[in-house]
């Protein structure tokens, strides 16, 4: 790992795709999967690196979607009651290993440079939330419509509409801390 600064390549190594199944039934756990690591792991790690960087409204709005996410597993639940806890897919395991990676050096790192490592978090923030509304969950809503499932069909365009919003949010939040900086920049030119 490199000793200067968390890349945003890195951190997009934090992202999980959830994997479309042959069935509606693995695609779902697979959501659930993902989303709840979403939830749990990764943009509560995100907010903590936010917080201790000095970007406490970066760090809430980390949480506010966190929350979200957790909310998008609980709509498919509410469709797939027996679920349980879905088996951790090969991408999440992945991901998780990333995190704890970055996790070991970021202290000094976010030292180093915080401003960067916050403006690449939201990058990835934007890029994940950009695949799954127009790549990924897009599939799978197609799949429940293929096979007549119109309440699963209607929870994945839900969540489409949601992570579309979260792509938004994560744009602002991107332009308010370059901006902030440039304005700092300028103050010191
Ligand atoms: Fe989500
Ligand atoms: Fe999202």
């Amino acid at each position: 790992m490199e000793n200067n600064l968390i890349n945003e390549e890195m951190i997009f190594g934090c992202f999980a795709a959830a994997q479309k199944g042959e069935k509606l039934e693995q695609s779902a756990e697979s959501f659930v999967d993902v989303e709840e690591y979403e939830n749990a792991v990764m943009y509560p790690e995100f907010a903590r690196w936010a917080r201790s960087a000095g970007y406490p409204e970066v760090s809430e709005l980390f949480l506010k979607v966190a929350g979200e996410e957790k909310l998008h597993s609980v709509w498919l639940r509410e469709l797939y009651s027996e679920m349980g806890t879905p088996a951790e897919g090969n991408d999440t395991a992945r991901a998780k290993a990333t995190i704890a990676t970055i996790k070991q050096n970021c202290a000094k790192l976010i030292e180093n440079n915080p401003q960067k490592v916050i403006e690449n978090a939201l990058k990835v923030a934007i890029r994940v939330e950009e695949r799954e509304y127009q790549q990924i969950y897009p599939k799978f809503r197609d799949q429940a419509i293929e096979q007549n499932n119109k309440k699963a069909a209607d929870v994945y365009q839900r969540v489409i509409d949601s992570e579309r919003e979260h792509a938004n949010w994560f744009q602002a939040a991107l332009a308010q801390v370059q901006t902030k900086h440039a304005t700092k920049e300028a103050a010191f030119a």
